[in-house]
Parts: structure tokens; sequence; C-alpha cells
């Protein structure tokens, strides 16, 4: 009998990952297949390991998520999928399962979008109210979303250049830090002080956006030139003083977006939102500059990539009425 049970896709990215969700809200499993192994020895993910990775993971994951959730096919309502963006040959392994999913027991395919996924990853243990911002922060995305209703996104402000998790990635290598970088770098930063005062790029400008490009060429210079004189640099001293510059614009412009946009919420979502400098940070300004605004964080082992966070999306996508057709397309640059 069909339950209010949705059964989504992930494979955006570098985790394979299939999710059974109640009523948008309950997780009854979220099966995470990483790869980050695989990618680890070239320092970053290498798209067609990742698309052979997700094939061989995926029906693995649809048989141990309807397990753990002890469903069966015929008590789903609908099949979630992440079409973008990401990885062209990895999104095509989601969405081609997915369909094949829907498509055999005849249940509607919606599609999500993988940055709206880590935006619900804040709904499970919250309701959300609107007006509300939201700070999208991943190793593919940096953007400020404001949302007047469920389901109406508008980006307000973004990167211009690399995204928050990937200046980490990038500047974690230089310090011989395993991809990905960002637990790492943020587990050093709390063991170190801003020493360094790396630049704070746009911080003051009359915008919402972001750039990290000039904060990770001025830590790599910074590490190169050290190395040339035979000088040690303290890492935690590097990896504070990196922080601190990306926690501060972050904070900043969010601050700035909030003065401009009241909104009953703000939202903190993905990879990087597991940064525990930028999850203090938030709480604190929001308590001092905009007391009246609640802040929902993602939760921790929520905040990466998963198809928990699609399910809760899709969830909302399929009360909305949102479908694809069976030529579903993988769209590697969506954007809201
Ligand atoms: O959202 P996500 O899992 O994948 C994408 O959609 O990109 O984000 C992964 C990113 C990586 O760049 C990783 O280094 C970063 O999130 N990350 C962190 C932390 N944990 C993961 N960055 C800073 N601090 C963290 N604690
Ligand atoms: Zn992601």
């Amino acid at each position: 009998a069909k339950k209010n049970l949705i059964l989504a896709f992930e494979s955006s990215c570098d985790e394979t990952s299939v999710a059974v969700i109640e009523d948008g809200q309950k997780i009854l499993s979220n099966i995470v297949a990483t790869q980050i192994l695989s990618h680890q020895r070239f320092g970053g993910v290498v798209p067609e390991v990742a698309s052979r990775h997700h094939i061989e993971q995926i029906t693995k994951c649809i048989d141990k998520a309807l397990n753990e959730a002890a469903v069966d096919y015929d008590d789903l309502s609908a099949v979630a999928v992440t079409y973008g963006p990401g990885l062209v040959g990895s999104l095509l392994v989601g969405v081609t399962a997915a369909k094949m999913v829907a498509w055999a027991h005849q249940l509607p395919l919606v599609p999500v979008n993988h940055m709206a996924g880590h935006l619900y990853a804040a709904r499970f243990e919250n309701q959300f109210a609107y007006p509300q911002l939201a700070l999208l922060v991943s190793g593919g995305h940096t953007e400020l979303v404001y949302m007047a209703s469920e389901h109406e996104y508008e980006i307000i402000g973004e990167t211009r250049d690399d995204a928050a998790g990937e200046a980490y990635d990038k500047i974690g290598r230089v310090l011989g830090v395993n991809y990905p970088a960002g637990k790492t770098i943020d587990e050093w930063a709390a063991k170190g002080s801003d020493t360094f005062h790396f630049p704070r790029a746009m911080e003051k400008e009359d915008n919402y956006d972001f750039s990290f490009s000039g904060l990770k060429s001025a830590f790599i210079n910074t590490v190169h030139n050290a190395n040339q004189r035979g000088q040690k640099l303290d890492k935690y001293d590097l990896a504070a003083s990196f922080q601190q510059s990306v926690v501060d614009v972050l904070a900043e412009k969010t601050m700035r977006a909030l003065s401009d946009y009241p909104v009953k919420q703000l939202i903190l979502a993905g990879g990087v939102a597991a940064n525990h400098g930028l999850r203090k940070r938030l709480e604190r300004d929001l308590k001092e500059q905009h007391p009246e605004v609640e802040l929902l964080m993602a939760p921790l082992k929520l905040c990466g990539d998963n198809a928990a966070m699609i399910g809760a999306a899709g969830w909302v996508n399929y009360l909305h009425g949102d479908r694809a057709g069976w030529d579903l397309n993988a769209v590697p640059g969506l954007s809201f």
C-alpha cells in the first residue's frame, strides 16, 4: 500500500547514495557509499573513476536502502533524483537508476536540484518558516539564496571564482592534506591563530558575492616563499589564518544580506557547513546583529552529500507537482 515514502538518489559527485524518507522529514534509511579513497591519490575527484564507482554501487545502495527501511517498492509514492548540478557522468548514473525504478514500478519521477537538497538537510529536525535566507557552501558552490516562500529560490549572491570548499581542498593539498581537506584544516585551525592576515576579498563591497581564488593564491605563495627560504611555517597558524579569512567573508556577506532581506530563518548547509569556525561565528553574529532571525544548521552528519536531503527536497517538489519525463537528462550546470 502507498505510504508517504520517497526513494531518493544522489550521485552528483563522489558519493553514491540512496535513501528512503517518510513525510519528507523522517529518515528511514540513508545509505552512502563514498569513493574518497579512490580519488585521494589524484588529489581530487576524477570524473571517469567516479562514474564507474557509481555504476558498481548504485544497485547495492538501492537494496540496502529498501532493506534497512523495511519497505517494498509497492509502499513508495515517488522516486526523487539529483539531476544537477554536478559531474555529468556521475549524475547520469543516478538519473538512469531512478528512471529504471520509477518506470518498472509506475512511480512518479521527481527531479531535484542538488543545492536545494543541501538546503533541506536542515529541515529534518526543524520546521521551515518563510521568508528565509540560506548560505549554501559546498565543494562546488558558494551561494546566498533567498526564499520568499517554499519552492521559490532566488540566488542573491555567489562566488565569482572558487567555491569555499574548493579553496579548502586546494590549500590543503599544499600542506599535504588528503582530499577532501576541509575537515582536517578545520581541526588544525582550532589549534592555531590568525597570524598571517590573508586578504578578505570583496568583504566591504556592496553586494553579496564572494571570491576565494585570491585568498587561495596568497596562501599558496606564502607557503612556497617560505619553502624557498627553507623556512617552516606553523601549519596550525596557516590553517587558522585561512579559515578566519573564509569565515569573515562568509559571515559578513550573510549579515549584510540579512540587513537587506528581512527573513524569519537563516539556513546553513552544504559540505562546508560542517565547519566549526563558521557555525560558531554565524551563531555569534546572528545573536548580536539579527537576534530575530532563527539559525538552522544542517546536522553535521548531513552536511556532506547524501540522498536523505534529496528525499526531503524531493518530497516538497513532489507535493508541488514537479514531475520529470522519461527524457530527464543530467544538467551539470543546473542553477536555481
Ligand atoms: O557538499 P559537499 O559534500 O560536496 C559538494 O557538493 O561539493 O562538500 C564537500 C566539501 C569539500 O570541499 C570539503 O573539503 C568541504 O566540503 N568540507 C569542509 C568541512 N567538511 C567538509 N570544509 C570546511 N570545514 C569542514 N569541517
Ligand atoms: Zn554537495
